[in-house]
């Protein structure tokens, strides 16, 4: 859907991004990872012409972005970002009605569009809609600055650490609802975070950046269990790798069905492998039940598998 060919971009001289070659699938989730100032923000800016490329090509839909106006391109690519933020002096809901006003939507299909949105991000409407952004907090701010990426439902969510300022419960239930709205609606989203484990959890196809180069992408699960250099080993923190990979699969792919069910609280089989070895440590068990979403037990966990799960190499 998005394509990038040696693409370059140099500020005063000094390369930001240098022969970048990427490929940013429709429907795929594609998360953005790298140390300060390895390119990534830059990256993302030129795909929606914040910034122009020096050479290269960028596709958008087929189409060399340049040959996108502008106001197309920011119509059809929501657009999120930590810092730079809302109309200071517009409010909540005027803030996230600005592009469906652009698209001249009518007035009634913008509002519920507004509360429709604050309740899927945890607003009350009744509080936030006719606030302005300098009466929000900082965590705020970053959902009402989501909330206006989806309101026009974009075919692409171009999302700049988004969720920087929020707090861990927070940003769980924020990173859960817009994995759901992708799955949901087959959304291409490309994300930069600077959090391993975020990326780690979001990513269908994560690319890793240091000093304007792309120094790995594919899977999660392939950067971790087949890091392309010490780098790529380092950065994932060649301690937590283990422990990072059980993040990546779910308990209902371990199940030993037709087993007698174990003694112990049960674990669910949504929850991550990491999260049921925290439960095999506080439970001090070596087999766990484990239930369904309906909360039938439909078999065991053996916590000698989940470890097998986590070898590398
Ligand atoms: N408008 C600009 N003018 C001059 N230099 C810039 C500009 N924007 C970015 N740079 C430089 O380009 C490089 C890449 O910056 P970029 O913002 O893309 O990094 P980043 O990976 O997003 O970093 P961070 O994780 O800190 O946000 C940096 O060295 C930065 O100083
Ligand atoms: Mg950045």
């Amino acid at each position: 859907m998005i394509e990038f060919e040696h693409v370059t971009k140099a500020f005063h001289g000094k390369a930001a991004v240098s022969d970048v070659s990427l490929n940013f699938a429709e429907g795929a989730f594609s998360v953005l990872v790298g140390t300060s100032g390895s390119g990534k923000s830059t990256t993302l800016k030129m795909i929606n012409r914040m910034v122009d490329f020096d050479s290269g090509m960028i596709r958008f839909a087929g189409e060399p972005v340049t040959r996108h106006p502008v106001t197309t391109l920011r119509r059809r690519m929501g657009y999120a970002i930590q810092s730079i933020g809302l109309f200071p002096h517009w409010t909540v809901a005027e803030n996230i009605a600005t592009v469906p006003r652009l698209l001249n939507w009518s007035g009634k299909k913008i509002h519920s569009r507004v509360i429709e949105l604050l309740e899927l991000l945890n607003l009350d409407p009744a509080v936030f809609y006719q606030r302005y952004p300098h009466q929000l907090s900082g965590g705020q701010q970053q959902r009402v600055g989501v909330a206006r990426a989806l309101a026009a439902d974009p075919e692409v969510l171009l999302m700049d650490e988004p969720f920087g300022a929020l707090d861990p419960v927070t940003r769980s239930s924020l990173q859960q609802e817009i994995l759901r709205v992708q799955r949901a609606q087959g959304r291409t989203i490309i994300l930069v975070t600077h959090d391993i484990d975020e990326a780690l959890a979001l990513a269908d196809h994560l690319v890793l950046m240091d000093n304007g180069k792309v120094v790995q992408q594919g899977a999660p699960d392939t950067l971790l269990r087949q890091p392309a250099s010490d780098f790529v080993r380092g950065f994932f923190g060649d301690s937590d790798r283990g422990i990072r990979l059980l993040g990546l699969y779910r308990v209902k792919n371990l199940v030993r069905q037709g087993e007698a069910p174990s003694d112990g609280q049960p674990v669910t089989v949504a929850l991550s492998l990491r999260e049921a070895l925290s439960a095999f440590i506080q439970q001090a068990r070596s087999v766990l039940p484990v239930v369904n979403d309906a909360g039938e037990v439909v078999g065991n966990l053996h916590l000698q598998d989940v470890i097998h799960q986590g070898v590398t190499p």
